[in-house]
C-alpha cells in the first residue's frame, strides 16, 4: 500500500480544507449516489434469548442475516464498563501527536500498525479516517510492537474487549451452525479456532460531509464483524434493495454483519453486504469494528447441507480463506466483493 498523509492531522492544521484527493466522484457522493431510505431500521435482535436458544429469535436471526447481513444486538451481556473503557483507550490513543502514533506506523507490506488501508494507487480518492489494525486473537498471534504503550490502559481494555467479544462470536457461530443444519459447534469444528482482528476507525469531522466518504462502500472479507460505534453520530449506511438505509446507534449495543465467509459457506443464503461511512460536520467519530475470520489455512465453500442441486446449487468455488484474503486485499474497496461464482 502506498503513504498517505493523516486526515486527522490535516484538519488539526486547518480544519475548513477538503483536499481534492478526498473529494469523490460525482455519482460517488453520499447524497447523489443512490436513494436514502430514512424510514427504514435494520433488525434488532435480543442476544440473551440467543444464548437461551430461543427458536423464536433464531428464526429471526435467520431472516436477519437472510434479508439484511445486517443486525444489531442487546442484551450481548458485556458490561458498559468494558465498552467504555474500549471507547476510550481508543479516543486516547487517537488525541497522541502523530510522531508519538507513528512509533506504530504499519510497515508497507503489513495490516496491522496505524494508518490509511487499502491504497493502492495514487488516483484513488481517499477515505476520511485514520486508522489502527490488531490482531487480537488467538493471544499468541498479538504483535506488541504495534500496540499503543503510550496510552494508559490501551492493551488492558482491547485484552478485555475483545476476550469477551469473542464470547458473543462463538454464541452467534453457534446459532447460524444450527440455522445451517449443524451441531451448535459444526462451524467451529469445521473451520478451527477462530481467529480475530480489530479495526479501530477514526473519522475526523468535516466541513463538507457532502463531497467525502469516510470509508467506502465495501463488504467484509470476515466470517463475521461486531461493530461498537459511537452512541450519538449516525453514519453508517448498508445498501438494502437498492437504497442506503443508516444504521442508527442505539447506545451499548453491537452491530452484527454477516461476512463473505458466511456468506460463501451458506451457500449465498446470508449476504454479506456492501456499506460506507459517511462523515459529520460538526462532530468527530470513532467506531470499532471486529472481524472474526477462520484460519488462514482453512479451506471455505458451501456446506453441503446449503447445497440443493434442484433449488440452490453451489454457488462458490472452494477457496483456501488465504487466496480468498488476498483477493480481497488486492483490490481498492470497491463495492461489494466479487466471490468468485462457478
Ligand atoms: C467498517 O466498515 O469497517 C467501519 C464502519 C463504521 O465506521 O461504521
Ligand atoms: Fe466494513
Amino acid at each position: 500500500s502506498l503513504p498517505v498523509p493523516s486526515i486527522q492531522e490535516i484538519v488539526r492544521n486547518d480544519s475548513n480544507s477538503v483536499p481534492d484527493r478526498y473529494i469523490q466522484e460525482h455519482k460517488d457522493r453520499p447524497q447523489v449516489s443512490e436513494n436514502l431510505h430514512a424510514s427504514l431500521d435494520i433488525p434488532v435482535l435480543d442476544f440473551s434469548l440467543l444464548a437461551k436458544g430461543d427458536e423464536n429469535e433464531r428464526r429471526k436471526l435467520h431472516l436477519a442475516c437472510k434479508e439484511w447481513g445486517f443486525f444489531q444486538i442487546t442484551n450481548h451481556g458485556m458490561a458498559k464498563e468494558v465498552l467504555h473503557k474500549m471507547k476510550t483507550a481508543v479516543a486516547a490513543f487517537f488525541e497522541l501527536p502523530l510522531q508519538e502514533k507513528k512509533k506504530y506506523a504499519m510497515a508497507a507490506n503489513d495490516l496491522q500498525g496505524y494508518g490509511q488501508a487499502y491504497v493502492v494507487s495514487e488516483e484513488q480518492k481517499l477515505d476520511w479516517n485514520d486508522i489502527i489494525f490488531l490482531i487480537t486473537l488467538p493471544t499468541e498471534k498479538r504483535n506488541f510492537k504495534f500496540w499503543p504503550v503510550t496510552s494508559p490502559g490501551f492493551k488492558e481494555a482491547v485484552d478485555q474487549y475483545s476476550t469477551e467479544l469473542q464470547k458473543v462470536a462463538a454464541e452467534i457461530y453457534a446459532n447460524l451452525s444450527v440455522l445451517m443444519g449443524l451441531d451448535r459447534d459444526g462451524l467451529l469444528e469445521l473451520l478451527g479456532e477462530l481467529k480475530q482482528g480489530i479495526r479501530m476507525n477514526y473519522y475526523p469531522s468535516c466541513p463538507r460531509p457532502d463531497l467525502v466518504l469516510g470509508i467506502s462502500p465495501h463488504s467484509d472479507g470476515s466470517a463475521l464483524t461486531l461493530l461498537l460505534q459511537d452512541d450519538e453520530v449516525t453514519a453508517l449506511q448498508i445498501k438494502h434493495e437498492e437504497s442506503w438505509v443508516d444504521v442508527k446507534p442505539i447506545p451499548n449495543s453491537l452491530v452484527v454483519n454477516i461476512g463473505d465467509a458466511i456468506e460463501i459457506l451458506s451457500n449465498g443464503v446470508y449476504k454479506s453486504i456492501e456499506h460506507r461511512a459517511i462523515t459529520n460536520e460538526k462532530k468527530e467519530r470513532i467506531s470499532i469494528a471486529t472481524f472474526v475470520f477462520p484460519d488462514e489455512e482453512q479451506e471455505i465453500g458451501p456446506l453441503e447441507s446449503m447445497v440443493d442441486e434442484l433449488h440452490r446449487p453451489r454457488m462458490y468455488r472452494k477457496i483456501e480463506y488465504v487466496d480468498y484474503l488476498r483477493q480481497v486485499l488486492n483490490r481498492r474497496m470497491e463495492g461489494k466483493a466479487h466471490t468468485d461464482i462457478v
